[in-house]
């Protein structure tokens, strides 16, 4: 099969959607693999690296749609890019398609086959092209909140650690599902004082049993988050309800009863965030300050570290892609019904019922879908 993978140009974007190391895999399965010219250059990979790993470099992305049979990229597609799908092509990537209805009206005249990251399942009821980006979010969060703590940034002038004869900084992190998880064990391995909040109690059992030593949980009630946010020099967000808005769980009068120059890291800002005064920023102005609490709300975290990111996403999109190429997409969705519960969209029908929800759309069963 000719796999294709064209430059992002969505704005900030610098991942990749296949790596070298992809790549390779791929022509051993005995795929052609198209990458168009420095598609790779954001995450530190170049035209030499794919080219070493047996890809052809394509010099534009107009060539890369035209040849290609699978698309895989990175973010949704772009009104030019979906211009460029067509009846038969598979697009194999992020698309969020409940809140955009511009995007799913294009893939559905495109008629191509259209498998999104975030829907795709796993055996124990995760959503395995989503932790991915989980677990680089949240390994991030205690270093960027280390570094809104610092004085410069109008920080408390806290070193995570502290030194001999000073203590640590106190760090919260409300929410102990994926994102807690890498957080918490972080600021734990910075020297941290670190406590993790979830209000589901096989998740906190489960935390305890596994992590003990490295730090302690509570229940997110209203009254311990409001107890625990008074001595805290971090609260790191990270929880999430599936398919709603992330509850505001500290509000703006709360701010004034926590330490002056306190920082809040709300990774969960993608889904609204979880403090009343949360708004979205980007990398080049992530923090600002209310009440004289400061905050960090960047929607894209990952994006911060490319390289990393873009192998972690290869890493987990790799056996998903091998297996479209190897079988088409049809075979291979009929044969995985987690790779199944990916497709949101063929030949013009959506198959995804929230989606179908969310827009007031009609669609089909993607079982429907394998049998036209
Ligand atoms: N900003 C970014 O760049 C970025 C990157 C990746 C993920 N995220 C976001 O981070 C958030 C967390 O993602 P995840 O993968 O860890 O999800 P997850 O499902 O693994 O974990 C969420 C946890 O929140 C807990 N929770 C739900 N409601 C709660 C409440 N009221 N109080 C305390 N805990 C509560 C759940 O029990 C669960 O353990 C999501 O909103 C996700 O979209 C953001």
């Amino acid at each position: 099969m000719k796999i294709g993978c064209p430059k992002e140009i969505k704005p900030q974007e610098f991942r990749v959607g296949i790596t070298p190391n992809a790549a390779q895999e791929a022509v051993l399965h005995g795929h052609e693999v198209l990458i168009e010219t420095s598609a790779g250059m954001g995450a530190g990979f170049t035209d030499a690296d794919y080219v070493a790993a047996g890809a052809k470099i394509v010099e534009s992305a107009e060539a890369v749609f035209a040849a290609a049979e699978l698309i895989v990229k990175v973010k949704e597609p772009q009104p030019v890019e979906r211009a460029r799908l067509r009846q038969g092509q598979v697009l194999f990537t992020y698309l969020h398609l409940a809140p955009d209805p511009e995007q799913t009206a294009d893939l559905l005249k495109s008629g191509a086959t259209c498998i999104a990251y975030e829907t795709v399942t796993d055996r124990m009821g995760g959503l395995p092209l989503l932790a991915p980006m989980s677990e680089v979010a949240g390994r991030l969060a205690p270093q960027v909140g280390a570094w809104t703590l610092q004085k410069a940034n109008g920080g408390r002038g806290v070193l995570l650690g502290g030194v001999p004869g000073v203590g640590p900084a106190k760090v919260l992190v409300i929410g102990g599902g994926v994102v807690g998880t890498h957080a918490a064990r972080v600021a734990s391995g910075m020297g941290a004082d670190v406590t993790v909040l979830d209000r589901s109690l096989p998740r906190l059992r489960y935390l305890d049993d596994v992590f003990g030593r490295e730090f302690k949980t509570s229940y997110a009630s209203a009254g311990n988050i409001a107890e625990l946010i008074t001595l805290a020099d971090m609260v790191i967000g990270a929880v999430l309800v599936p398919g709603a808005a992330a509850p505001k769980l500290i509000s703006r009068a709360q701010l004034k009863t926590m330490k002056p120059g306190a920082a809040l890291v709300d990774v969960a800002i993608d889904q609204g965030g979880c403090f009343e005064t949360s708004h979205a920023t980007t990398h080049q102005d992530p923090i600002y300050e209310v009440d004289g609490v400061l905050h960090y709300c960047v929607a894209n975290m990952p994006g911060a570290v490319a390289r990393t990111s873009t192998i972690a996403l290869g890493n987990a999109t790799l056996p998903f892609m091998l297996a479209l190429a190897d079988k088409g997409w049809k075979k291979a969705c009929a044969d995985d019904a987690h790779l199944l519960a990916g497709l949101n969209v063929h030949a013009g029908k959506l198959t995804y019922a929230a989606v179908g929800e969310a827009l007031g759309l009609p669609s089909i069963t993607p079982q429907a879908a394998l049998a036209m």
